[in-house]
């Protein structure tokens, strides 16, 4: 339907019929309207998988929803660094959403993990915000590619789940724009998404609903966004404010008590009848967008979608740890699996995005025809050290030729709607791996977690693999994986500290009362590790191969560009093993002097190359100003300081294999104002100001460059160096204090006037 029948359909519409249409009918169901001919859609969650509840409805996952398949969850799917796999996912989640009449899936979740402790964490993607938004970005492309819509969310902000419908997030206005927003930036200005989910909290002391700054200034003018807005389920908080600030869909309902308020609102003209028409202007061309390409044909085959949930999975399990090569095992070793979640896996977790699997396949089951036996270690409904329990791992793992340990965190332990109280494992699971490890010293650990947890027995075991929460078809996977079948090829989305403490957040997260201030500011993840030099158990970007890679013949294609240039970057990765394997290059850009506070680099870039052993193939990189950028609050937008870059590549954060230097130029002069604050240094390091600065001040006193007196740095304690540094840092109006008299207040004054122009 063209944008003109929608508005003509508008137009013979009531004032409340308008309204109605500006909030769900039902808990998935838009409205429709008989007279009109407009018919409802539906939406339903996401993210990982269709969360269709056809009878009792609910957004905490409580009620059953249909069988569907249960992909890899945001956790995981980030750790896989493929773009391509991950539209793929899309594409199979669109055509279930086709299949079952669903227009709209609410996903992805592209929050940044900014502390360990979210309870969220798994269904996001990762503490950097390019990662995020790229990841996110495939799985909108996929899923839309079906003509079925996607829902990013949960815009902006909400890190915690902690007091997650009143908490406000205290954030800078760089920090917001480099991080949180970025995460959201790409995915949205290259893919699209048919609508935004507005989260609960508020940002800045202003509820997201109602944040005109974001849902309209950021969001339509700056990034283009043309679909609508929808709130989180029960985010409104004032329904008309909300509306003008551009929160197009209330869900689900208020049985109709905000819809009344908008009519009023109208009728007295407190809200202008244009912005209701807008947003419904805005929700009926998705309607239609959906419902005038509805695929008939689509089907919705389960286990074919299985056996793609099980491909991505493959490529979700990051291999931390491979001492003497103990990976892959053999199909004839004698092995023990240990531990609850090798016959029944952790795969997701709980809440809106709880998937009602049609089936699920465990390691134990996957190995079937191996050499594999299994004792159960723990039980995870509690967090109790059950000794019999132990001792019969302990045994069977003295027996065998090595132990596999299946590991991670219960759901009681990391889940929508609350945090974690730590970042430990539960104990009994820890004294089972430290018990398993001294009886046998082949001792693997298979995590299922959906972020970092703290592993106080990592150097006691040879093998650590982060299964994440892969889905309904993990077992099978790490099967795979731990026999060598997939060679695993994921990477951490995340810095792994050895302790919660270490996390940048620790001191402030999740906050006093609803405040949650975000005082370390930019330093996210390894942006924080890296600058503090802290060591991390296991880095961002970091994970094994059963082969090795290596990197050669980098080329830039210039030395030196203007910031509105590109610059094509471009080398050689060689698969130097016996086997064939996925390498994740990491481009990382370093700003190498800066009067900004910057982080030491950033991720600007990365491709997954799959490669037979002895093959090279060449990777290239195009980057533009935003790889040099820093968000500058003077001009309220992104700004290249001129200078020199390194152009880091490498297999993990810490593992840079190449690296070269450009130097970019900016045209952009930053404006510069002073005050009598501004100092003497201030002065001298800017010749145009300087131009303006009349004698009666050059002659003064505070402007003599102190100089060495003879014999002097020997006698007295004031060295020329401190000398110096009083100088520099002399403000203007020191000129009244330590001047010769011969100038006042208003004399100064009026050079500063004269500088700033
Ligand atoms: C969650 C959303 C979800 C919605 C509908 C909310 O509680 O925060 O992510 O899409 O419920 O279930």
């Amino acid at each position: 339907m063209t944008i003109e029948a929608i508005r003509d359909l508008i137009r013979q519409m009531t004032l409340e019929e308008k309204a109605g249409f500006c909030s769900g009918s039902d808990f998935w169901h838009t409205k429709s309207c008989e007279r009109l001919g407009i018919p409802a859609i539906m939406v339903s969650d996401g993210p990982h998988g269709l969360r269709k509840q056809a009878n009792l409805a609910d957004h905490l996952g409580v009620n059953e929803s249909i069988e569907a398949v249960c992909f890899p969850a945001g956790c995981a799917t980030a750790a896989s660094f493929n773009r391509e796999l991950i539209e793929e996912m899309g594409q199979t989640l669109g055509n279930e959403c086709q299949a079952e009449g669903v227009s709209v899936i609410l996903g992805p979740a592209v929050n940044i993990k900014r502390s360990p402790l979210c309870g969220r964490n798994f269904e996001y993607y990762s503490e950097d915000p390019f990662l995020a938004t790229e990841m996110a970005g495939s799985l909108i492309k996929g899923v839309q590619s079906k003509n079925v819509g996607t829902s990013i969310k949960h815009f902006l902000a909400n890190n915690q789940e902690t007091r997650r419908m009143s908490a406000s997030s205290e954030i800078d206005e760089r920090t917001l724009r480099e991080i949180y927003l970025a995460a959201f930036e790409g995915a949205i200005s290259k893919q699209k998404p048919w609508t935004v989910m507005c989260s609960y909290n508020k940002i800045n002391g202003v509820y997201a609903a109602e944040n005109e700054e974001f849902l309209t200034k950021v969001l339509r003018n700056d990034w283009d966004f043309d679909g609508f807005v929808v709130s989180d389920w029960g985010a409104v908080n004032k329904r008309v404010e909300d509306l003008a600030a551009g929160l197009d869909l209330e869900m689900p309902s208020s049985n109709g008590q905000n819809d009344k308020l908008i009519v009023k609102a109208v009728q007295e003209g407190a809200l202008e009848e244009a912005v209701l028409d807008k947003a419904v202007e805005r929700i009926l061309s998705i309607v239609y967008r959906f419902t005038e390409r509805r695929d008939y044909n689509a089907t919705f085959d389960r286990e074919r979608d299985h056996e793609k949930a099980r491909q991505v999975a493959e490529e979700t399990i990051v291999l931390l740890k491979n001492e003497d090569n103990l990976l892959p095992l053999s199909d004839n070793d004698d092995v023990v699996f240990i531990g609850k979640y090798a016959k029944a896996p952790r795969y997701q977790g709980g809440g809106s995005s709880h998937i009602n699997s049609f089936k699920v396949t465990s390691a134990l089951e996957a190995a079937a025809g191996k050499n594999v036996k299994f004792v159960q270690g723990f039980h995870d409904e509690l967090d109790v050290i059950e000794e019999d329990l132990i001792k019969e791992a302990v045994e069977a793992a003295k027996k065998a030729k090595a132990a596999v340990i299946f590991a991670g965190l219960p759901d009681a332990f990391e889940s929508e709607g609350f945090d974690r109280k730590h970042m430990g494992m539960p104990e009994c699971q820890n004294e089972l791996i430290r018990q398993v490890a001294e009886a046998q010293q082949n001792t693997i650990v298979v995590l299922h977690n959906g972020s970092p947890v703290e592993m106080p027995w990592a150097d006691k075991v040879k093998g650590i693999v982060e299964a994440y929460l892969s889905g309904q078809a993990v077992g099978a996977a790490v099967t795979d994986i731990l026999y060598g079948k997939v060679n695993p090829s994921a990477k951490l989305p995340e810095s792994f500290p050895y302790q919660l403490e270490d996390n940048p957040s620790f001191l402030f997260y999740p906050g006093v009362r609803d405040l949650s201030e975000y005082r370390e500011g930019i330093f996210v993840g390894y942006r924080y590790y890296e600058k503090k030099k802290l060591k991390v158990r296991y880095p961002f970007g970091y994970g094994l191969s059963y082969t090795t890679f290596a990197y050669s013949d980098l080329k830039l294609d210039k030395k030196k560009m203007q910031e509105e240039e590109t610059l094509s970057v471009s080398l050689a990765v060689t698969n130097t093993g016996n086997l064939a394997g996925k390498e994740v290059v990491q481009l990382y850009v370093a700003d190498k002097v800066s009067t900004e506070i910057r982080p030491i680099k950033e991720l600007k870039g990365f491709a997954k190359v799959s490669l037979q052993p002895g093959e090279t193939k060449t990777v290239t990189f195009t980057l533009g100003k935003r790889a040099f950028a820093y968000w500058n609050t003077q001009i309220h937008d992104w700004h290249v300081e001129s200078g020199e870059f390194e152009i880091q590549i490498g297999s993990s954060s810490v593992d840079i294999r190449v690296k070269d230097v450009v130097e970019v130029s900016s045209a952009v002069k930053l404006p510069r104002f002073y005050t009598l604050d501004s100092t003497i240094g201030d002065l001298l390091e800017d010749e145009n100001a300087m131009k303006y600065v009349d004698d009666l001040l050059k002659n003064n006193p505070i402007f003599q460059e102190p100089v060495e007196e003879e014999g002097a740095a020997s006698k007295s304690a004031i060295t020329l160096e401190m000398k110096k540094a009083m100088f520099q840092d002399m403000p203007i109006r020191g000129a009244l204090s330590f001047g010769d008299g011969s100038v006042s207040a208003e004399d100064l004054q009026k050079t500063v006037d004269k500088i700033n122009g």
